[in-house]
Protein backbone atom coordinates (compact mmCIF):
# COMPACT_ATOMS: atom_id res chain seq x y z
CA UNK A 1 0.00 0.00 0.00
CA UNK A 2 1.57 3.17 -1.13
CA UNK A 3 -0.34 6.52 0.30
CA UNK A 4 1.25 9.91 -1.46
CA UNK A 5 0.89 13.04 0.71
CA UNK A 6 0.83 16.16 -0.41
CA UNK A 7 1.69 19.32 1.81
CA UNK A 8 0.36 22.73 0.24
CA UNK A 9 1.55 24.33 3.41
CA UNK A 10 4.80 26.99 3.12
CA UNK A 11 5.26 26.57 6.86
CA UNK A 12 7.46 23.00 7.64
CA UNK A 13 6.87 23.83 11.56
CA UNK A 14 2.86 25.30 11.18
CA UNK A 15 -0.19 22.89 11.97
CA UNK A 16 -0.56 20.88 8.37
CA UNK A 17 2.77 19.72 8.55
CA UNK A 18 2.71 18.43 11.94
CA UNK A 19 -0.76 16.73 11.23
CA UNK A 20 0.41 15.11 8.01
CA UNK A 21 3.89 14.42 10.02
CA UNK A 22 1.71 12.52 12.58
CA UNK A 23 -0.33 11.02 10.04
CA UNK A 24 2.90 9.59 7.67
CA UNK A 25 4.34 7.97 10.88
CA UNK A 26 1.27 6.23 11.51
CA UNK A 27 1.32 4.86 7.73
CA UNK A 28 4.71 3.75 8.43
CA UNK A 29 4.10 2.17 11.87
CA UNK A 30 1.06 0.12 9.72
CA UNK A 31 3.76 -0.88 7.09
CA UNK A 32 2.67 0.88 4.22
CA UNK A 33 4.49 3.02 2.54
CA UNK A 34 4.23 7.28 2.82
CA UNK A 35 5.39 8.73 0.01
CA UNK A 36 5.59 12.91 1.09
CA UNK A 37 5.85 16.15 -1.18
CA UNK A 38 5.81 19.59 -0.13
CA UNK A 39 4.43 21.55 -2.89
CA UNK A 40 5.31 25.01 -2.52
CA UNK A 41 8.71 23.27 -3.44
CA UNK A 42 7.85 22.26 -6.34
CA UNK A 43 8.70 23.74 -9.61
CA UNK A 44 5.91 23.72 -11.58
CA UNK A 45 4.49 26.41 -14.49
CA UNK A 46 1.19 27.68 -14.90
CA UNK A 47 -1.08 26.15 -17.17
CA UNK A 48 -1.70 27.81 -20.20
CA UNK A 49 -4.98 26.99 -21.18
CA UNK A 50 -4.09 25.58 -24.49
CA UNK A 51 -6.23 22.52 -23.60
CA UNK A 52 -4.44 20.48 -26.22
CA UNK A 53 -3.61 17.64 -23.28
CA UNK A 54 -7.45 16.74 -23.50
CA UNK A 55 -6.83 15.36 -27.13
CA UNK A 56 -2.98 13.98 -26.56
CA UNK A 57 -3.56 13.27 -23.00
CA UNK A 58 0.08 14.84 -22.17
CA UNK A 59 1.33 18.06 -21.26
CA UNK A 60 2.98 20.35 -23.77
CA UNK A 61 4.91 22.09 -22.03
CA UNK A 62 8.23 21.74 -21.05
CA UNK A 63 8.68 18.78 -18.05
CA UNK A 64 8.51 19.83 -14.82
CA UNK A 65 7.03 19.21 -11.07
CA UNK A 66 3.89 18.84 -12.17
CA UNK A 67 4.32 15.62 -14.67
CA UNK A 68 6.38 13.74 -11.62
CA UNK A 69 3.40 14.28 -9.18
CA UNK A 70 0.89 13.09 -11.62
CA UNK A 71 3.10 10.11 -11.69
CA UNK A 72 3.22 9.60 -8.19
CA UNK A 73 -0.16 10.15 -7.85
CA UNK A 74 -1.27 6.85 -10.46
CA UNK A 75 1.52 4.86 -8.85
CA UNK A 76 -0.23 5.47 -5.34
CA UNK A 77 -3.42 3.82 -3.91
CA UNK A 78 -4.62 6.27 -1.55
CA UNK A 79 -3.67 10.37 -1.17
CA UNK A 80 -3.43 12.62 1.90
CA UNK A 81 -3.57 16.11 0.91
CA UNK A 82 -3.32 19.02 3.05
CA UNK A 83 -4.13 22.43 2.32
CA UNK A 84 -4.01 25.67 5.02
CA UNK A 85 -7.06 28.24 4.04
CA UNK A 86 -5.48 30.95 1.47
CA UNK A 87 -8.82 33.63 1.40
CA UNK A 88 -11.42 30.49 1.80
CA UNK A 89 -9.35 28.23 -0.58
CA UNK A 90 -6.40 26.27 -0.87
CA UNK A 91 -3.10 27.97 -1.68
CA UNK A 92 -2.27 28.98 -5.10
CA UNK A 93 0.55 26.23 -5.64
CA UNK A 94 -2.30 23.50 -5.12
CA UNK A 95 -4.35 25.15 -7.44
CA UNK A 96 -1.75 25.58 -9.79
CA UNK A 97 -1.09 21.81 -9.64
CA UNK A 98 -3.84 20.66 -10.21
CA UNK A 99 -4.31 22.84 -13.19
CA UNK A 100 -1.73 20.99 -14.73
CA UNK A 101 -2.79 17.53 -13.92
CA UNK A 102 -6.26 17.47 -15.19
CA UNK A 103 -5.75 15.22 -18.43
CA UNK A 104 -4.48 12.46 -15.94
CA UNK A 105 -7.56 12.89 -13.24
CA UNK A 106 -10.15 13.09 -15.70
CA UNK A 107 -10.92 11.86 -19.05
CA UNK A 108 -13.78 12.83 -21.55
CA UNK A 109 -16.46 10.98 -23.12
CA UNK A 110 -17.50 11.35 -26.94
CA UNK A 111 -20.22 13.82 -25.66
CA UNK A 112 -17.58 15.73 -23.51
CA UNK A 113 -18.52 14.37 -19.87
CA UNK A 114 -16.17 13.64 -17.51
CA UNK A 115 -14.65 10.28 -17.17
CA UNK A 116 -13.22 9.66 -13.76
CA UNK A 117 -9.55 8.17 -14.02
CA UNK A 118 -8.21 7.20 -10.33
CA UNK A 119 -11.86 5.09 -9.54
CA UNK A 120 -12.00 3.45 -5.91
CA UNK A 121 -8.86 5.51 -4.41
CA UNK A 122 -9.54 6.77 -1.29
CA UNK A 123 -8.51 10.57 0.07
CA UNK A 124 -8.03 12.43 3.46
CA UNK A 125 -8.11 16.48 3.41
CA UNK A 126 -6.56 18.50 6.04
CA UNK A 127 -7.15 22.34 6.44
CA UNK A 128 -6.24 24.48 8.46
CA UNK A 129 -7.15 28.25 9.42
CA UNK A 130 -7.56 31.26 11.93
CA UNK A 131 -11.19 31.97 12.06
CA UNK A 132 -12.24 29.32 14.82
CA UNK A 133 -14.69 26.90 15.34
CA UNK A 134 -17.73 27.06 14.11
CA UNK A 135 -17.29 30.00 11.98
CA UNK A 136 -14.14 28.02 10.25
CA UNK A 137 -16.87 25.98 8.72
CA UNK A 138 -20.24 28.13 8.82
CA UNK A 139 -18.45 31.18 6.62
CA UNK A 140 -16.69 28.67 4.39
CA UNK A 141 -13.05 29.08 5.50
CA UNK A 142 -11.20 25.81 6.01
CA UNK A 143 -14.99 24.24 4.86
CA UNK A 144 -14.06 26.28 1.60
CA UNK A 145 -10.74 24.61 0.96
CA UNK A 146 -12.85 20.89 1.25
CA UNK A 147 -15.08 21.98 -1.02
CA UNK A 148 -13.36 23.21 -3.57
CA UNK A 149 -10.82 20.20 -3.20
CA UNK A 150 -14.14 17.71 -2.95
CA UNK A 151 -14.86 19.25 -6.42
CA UNK A 152 -11.27 18.33 -8.51
CA UNK A 153 -11.22 15.14 -6.33
CA UNK A 154 -14.82 13.88 -6.88
CA UNK A 155 -14.20 14.50 -11.16
CA UNK A 156 -11.07 12.09 -10.91
CA UNK A 157 -12.52 9.36 -9.45
CA UNK A 158 -11.48 9.58 -5.44
CA UNK A 159 -13.75 8.94 -2.44
CA UNK A 160 -13.03 11.46 0.23
CA UNK A 161 -13.26 9.48 3.54
CA UNK A 162 -12.10 12.25 5.99
CA UNK A 163 -11.97 15.81 6.34
CA UNK A 164 -9.86 17.37 9.29
CA UNK A 165 -10.66 21.08 9.54
CA UNK A 166 -8.57 23.11 12.42
CA UNK A 167 -9.71 26.35 12.65
CA UNK A 168 -8.64 29.06 15.13
CA UNK A 169 -4.96 28.54 15.04
CA UNK A 170 -3.96 31.77 15.85
CA UNK A 171 -5.35 31.53 19.65
CA UNK A 172 -4.43 27.55 19.54
CA UNK A 173 -0.92 27.48 17.23
CA UNK A 174 -0.13 24.09 18.74
CA UNK A 175 -1.43 20.68 17.94
CA UNK A 176 -3.19 18.75 20.91
CA UNK A 177 -2.22 15.04 21.52
CA UNK A 178 -6.42 14.43 21.11
CA UNK A 179 -5.63 16.39 17.63
CA UNK A 180 -2.80 14.47 17.21
CA UNK A 181 -4.36 10.91 17.53
CA UNK A 182 -7.33 12.23 15.51
CA UNK A 183 -5.22 12.47 12.48
CA UNK A 184 -3.47 8.95 13.48
CA UNK A 185 -6.82 7.36 13.36
CA UNK A 186 -8.09 8.62 9.97
CA UNK A 187 -4.99 6.94 8.53
CA UNK A 188 -6.62 3.74 9.18
CA UNK A 189 -9.73 4.75 6.66
CA UNK A 190 -7.16 4.25 4.08
CA UNK A 191 -5.27 0.99 4.83
C1 LIG B 1 -2.20 34.39 2.17
C2 LIG B 1 -2.99 33.90 3.36
C3 LIG B 1 -4.37 33.90 3.30
C4 LIG B 1 -5.12 33.45 4.39
N1 LIG B 1 -6.47 33.44 4.31
C5 LIG B 1 -7.21 33.02 5.36
C6 LIG B 1 -8.63 32.99 5.29
O1 LIG B 1 -9.23 33.31 4.27
N2 LIG B 1 -9.30 32.58 6.39
C7 LIG B 1 -8.67 32.20 7.54
O2 LIG B 1 -9.34 31.86 8.52
N3 LIG B 1 -7.32 32.16 7.63
C8 LIG B 1 -6.58 32.56 6.57
N4 LIG B 1 -5.21 32.55 6.63
C9 LIG B 1 -4.55 32.00 7.83
C10 LIG B 1 -4.10 30.55 7.64
O3 LIG B 1 -5.13 29.74 7.13
C11 LIG B 1 -3.64 29.99 8.97
O4 LIG B 1 -2.52 30.73 9.43
C12 LIG B 1 -3.34 28.52 8.95
O5 LIG B 1 -3.31 28.05 10.26
C13 LIG B 1 -2.01 28.21 8.29
O6 LIG B 1 -1.81 26.83 8.36
P1 LIG B 1 -0.37 26.16 8.57
O7 LIG B 1 0.13 26.63 9.88
O8 LIG B 1 -0.67 24.75 8.60
O9 LIG B 1 0.45 26.58 7.40
C14 LIG B 1 -4.46 32.99 5.56
C15 LIG B 1 -3.05 33.00 5.60
C16 LIG B 1 -2.33 33.44 4.52
C17 LIG B 1 -0.81 33.40 4.59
Amino acid sequence: MKILILNSSPRRNGNISKMLEAMKQEIECCNAEAVYVRVPELKVRPCIGCMKCRCSLRCCLPEDDAQRVLQSIRDADALIIGAPCYWGNMPGELKVLFDRMVYGMMGENSLGMPLALHKGKKVIIVSTCTTPYPFNILYNQTRGVVKALKEILKWSGFKVVKAIEKGGTRKHPDLTSKEISHCKRAVHKLL
